[in-house]
């Protein structure tokens, strides 16, 4: 086993390392929400936002975003990546035939020196429930240093939303977790059963093997796609929204947000349910949530021991407070209080890390 804290310098190779790989850029670049999105913001706001301006693309990855700024007309594109996806960027930059706009910079943002202050800066930054990552720290760090006084960022706007889970019984994602839980279980009572004909007693053990279980499987975030509002009790609600031009990125670090939903139908709540949007100019948004098309990021679902019954007219409210995980800051820990009208308050804690995935034909490990 790994120990869970690894010094800085380790972590930081770890996830370098992750991006280095054709692996990882071909689920981002199979995610057609995403991609759409980027390639709209970029060719809608090209005559008046693109043509002509220094980009800097913070975290290029194997250079999409930088390729695109040139094909729109940039003067000049500065693509920088710490991993080894710069190989990769080099190659489609020049296969793209748009060397002599782009340069590339294999380094992080944070040490790299670039020639002029930029006019724009795009980036795709955003990790399951938008701030899985962390990396918004390194974009605002390069915004801070490089960006003009005034200019933009692509995407200009990020949003969190909370919603109250509510599935038909046919369709109820979190029996998915309950069956993975049960049938572990058995695996380890048939285990035990071998290992007595093997002459050693692990019945002993059976209480930490469930709670150690139960506490993986239901206080992980479990990604979901292909949901519908429909699996919604009430509207949902913004829990963080920021303006990635102004925001200071400390806020990031831990926040808190009360919410309070009004219920708008009979319903069995059976968890809530997190997502993201970011906005770029001229209205294009690229939106994470139910109802929408498949993305890596898809859905958090944070399942509940316990399922509420609620009725039109109730109310649910509690507080969300989302913060870094301790032993990986690149993780977050969530945590939510609630309670049904005047009812009990409870409480439930949940990592988004090791992210469960439960969406059929998701392949994603990172995001
Ligand atoms: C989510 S990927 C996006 C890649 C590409 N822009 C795209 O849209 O396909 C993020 C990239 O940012 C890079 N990155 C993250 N933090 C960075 C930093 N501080 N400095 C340089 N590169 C960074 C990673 O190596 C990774 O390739």
């Amino acid at each position: 086993m790994e120990p869970t804290q690894l010094p800085e310098a380790e972590r930081a190779f770890k996830y370098f390392d992750l991006y280095g790989s054709m692996r990882a850029h071909k689920i981002m670049l199979e995610d057609m929400a995403r991609m759409e999105a980027y390639h709209s913001a970029i060719f809608k706001n090209k005559s008046e936002m693109i043509a002509d301006k220094v980009v800097l693309d913070v975290g290029t990855g194997t250079g999409v975003l930088a390729v695109w700024a040139a094909k729109a007309g940039a003067k000049q594109v500065y693509a920088v990546d710490a991993s080894n996806a710069a190989k990769l960027a080099r190659r489609l930059v020049q296969s793209s035939n748009v060397s002599d706009v782009v340069t590339i910079l294999n380094s992080k943002v944070e040490e790299v020196e670039i020639p002029e202050p930029v006019d724009v800066i795009v980036s795709e930054w955003m990790g399951c429930f938008l701030l899985k990552e962390s990396m918004f720290d390194s974009v605002a760090y390069a915004r801070d240093k490089w960006l003009k006084p005034g200019g933009l960022m692509l995407p200009s706007r990020a949003t969190i939303l909370l919603g109250l889970y509510a599935p038909g019984n046919d369709s109820d994602r979190t029996n998915v977790v309950k069956l993975k839980l049960e049938k572990e279980i058995a695996e380890w009572k048939e285990t035990v059963s071998n290992l007595q004909s093997l002459d050693v007693d692990y019945s002993g053990f059976t209480s930490e093997v469930v709670q150690d279980l139960s506490d993986y499987f239901l206080t992980n975030s479990m990604r979901v796609n292909y949901l519908s509002p429909d699996d919604l009790a009430s509207a949902p609600q913004k829990v963080l929204e920021f303006d990635c031009a102004t925001v200071d990125p400390t806020i990031l670090v831990q926040f808190s947000q009360d919410f309070e939903y009004t219920i708008s139908k009979h319903a069995e709540i059976k968890g809530f349910l997190g997502w993201f949007t970011t906005d770029f100019p001229n209205g294009v948004v690229l939106d994470t949530g139910p109802g929408k098309t498949y993305s890596h990021w898809g859905q958090q679902l944070y399942p509940l021991k316990e399922s509420l019954k609620v009725a039109p007219g109730d109310r649910v409210v509690g507080t969300i407070s989302v913060s870094r995980d301790p032993d990986e800051p690149r993780f977050n820990v969530v945590e939510l209080k609630y309670q049904v009208n005047t009812g009990l308050e409870q409480t439930a804690l949940f990592n988004v890390g090791d992210v469960q995935h439960l969406d059929e034909g998701s392949k994603n490990v990172f995001g």
